[in-house]
């Protein structure tokens, strides 16, 4: 590694930032990856993340080429996820197409899926004037910020996470246009079959349920926290705080037209429960954003970034930003 130096960009060491001592090719770029790969792994389960900065990396294909490259897992695709994004080409996408004015609150990426993602991959094409930072987490020090009540009633039973997606709608479709911002259930399957949609179901063990207009709701069984795979840490890990439509997670204006437009049951986007359907307290998730906020890191993007995140051990998010932003994202199980 020595060719390499290493740094942090914050002192919450989240993530180690590795850059190169002399120019390297793209090529010389991915020997390293490749030959270091144990070692990377042993720093990535240290800090939650590793910042690759300065190396020749341009486009979609050297990002996809460098995650091969670490061999971490191979690519999966963004099955059951809700956020508004598009496939590149073999797993990467773009990162989500949330208007510019959204901030995307700090989460793991699909934890509420039984086969969530280990690892999640940032490639920066264009990095934004100013803000759009990719905002971090670290799930250890969430979990011991949550408080001992909250923790309790979480563990006491799994969530239910509750998602409907649209199959053709033109209301859906004019409310994507003015502000992408939800997903029919061909672009969440990325198919127009109800049967590969059944088969992805139950290959993910969602419960699912046609209804009206062929609108698909779908709902998952997850724990609120669990053990790293590999570390066997306690970690804060579900998305309950995403799935309560209220004002603090919305703002004013797009809560009141989601409570205007989305009333009926097989409409409505997100719901969380327990898994006996009875209700999660919403000061409860409240508590839980104000967490998140505290704990919340962030750096500003360099054009060539490639960040790794553990999805267990790191959260990310979106900060609001102004221009062009360009952040490619892909995952490895
Ligand atoms: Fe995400």
């Amino acid at each position: 590694m020595e060719k390499i130096k290493s740094s942090f960009i914050n002192k919450e060491q989240l993530p180690l930032l590795i850059q190169p001592q002399n120019a390297f090719s793209k090529n010389e770029f991915y020997q390293f990856l490749s030959q270091e790969k144990e070692q990377l792994k042993a720093q990535l389960l240290k800090y939650g993340g590793l910042l690759f900065r300065d190396f020749p990396l341009e486009n979609a294909d050297d990002f996809a080429q460098g995650i091969k490259q670490l061999g971490l897992g191979n690519f999966i695709d963004y099955i059951g996820g809700d956020s508004p994004r598009n496939k590149i080409n073999e797993g990467v996408y773009t990162s989500t197409e949330a208007p510019p004015s959204i901030k995307i609150p700090l989460h793991n990426e699909l934890s509420f899926v039984k086969n969530y993602p280990k690892h999640i991959y940032f490639f920066c094409e264009i990095a934004p004037k100013e803000k759009g930072e990719t905002i971090l987490a670290d799930c250890r020090k969430v979990f011991k910020g949550i408080n001992r009540p909250v923790m309790d009633r979480f563990n006491q039973k799994k969530l239910r996470y509750v998602s409907c997606y649209y199959y053709k709608s033109a209301i859906m479709d004019f409310i994507n246009k003015i502000q992408p911002s939800h997903k029919s259930w061909m672009q969440v399957f990325e198919t127009d079959s109800k049967g590969d949609v059944e088969r992805k179901c139950n290959e993910n063990e969602f419960e699912f349920k046609w209804s009206k207009n062929d609108w698909l709701q779908i709902s998952q069984v997850r724990p609120a926290t669990i053990k790293h795979p590999e570390t066997l840490e306690d970690v804060w890990f579900n998305q309950a705080h995403l799935y309560d439509f209220n004002r603090k997670l919305l703002g004013n204006w797009r809560y009141v037209v989601a409570k205007l437009f989305y009333y009926q049951d097989h409409r409505k986007l997100h719901q969380i429960f327990f898994e006996d359907r009875s209700s999660v307290r919403r000061e409860d998730l409240y508590h839980v954003m104000k967490v998140l906020d505290d704990e919340t890191l962030s750096f500003p993007w360099k054009k060539g970034d490639f960040l790794v995140l553990d999805n267990v051990l790191a959260m990310h998010g979106r900060a609001p930003f102004e221009g062009k932003r360009r952040v490619l994202a892909a995952m490895t199980g």
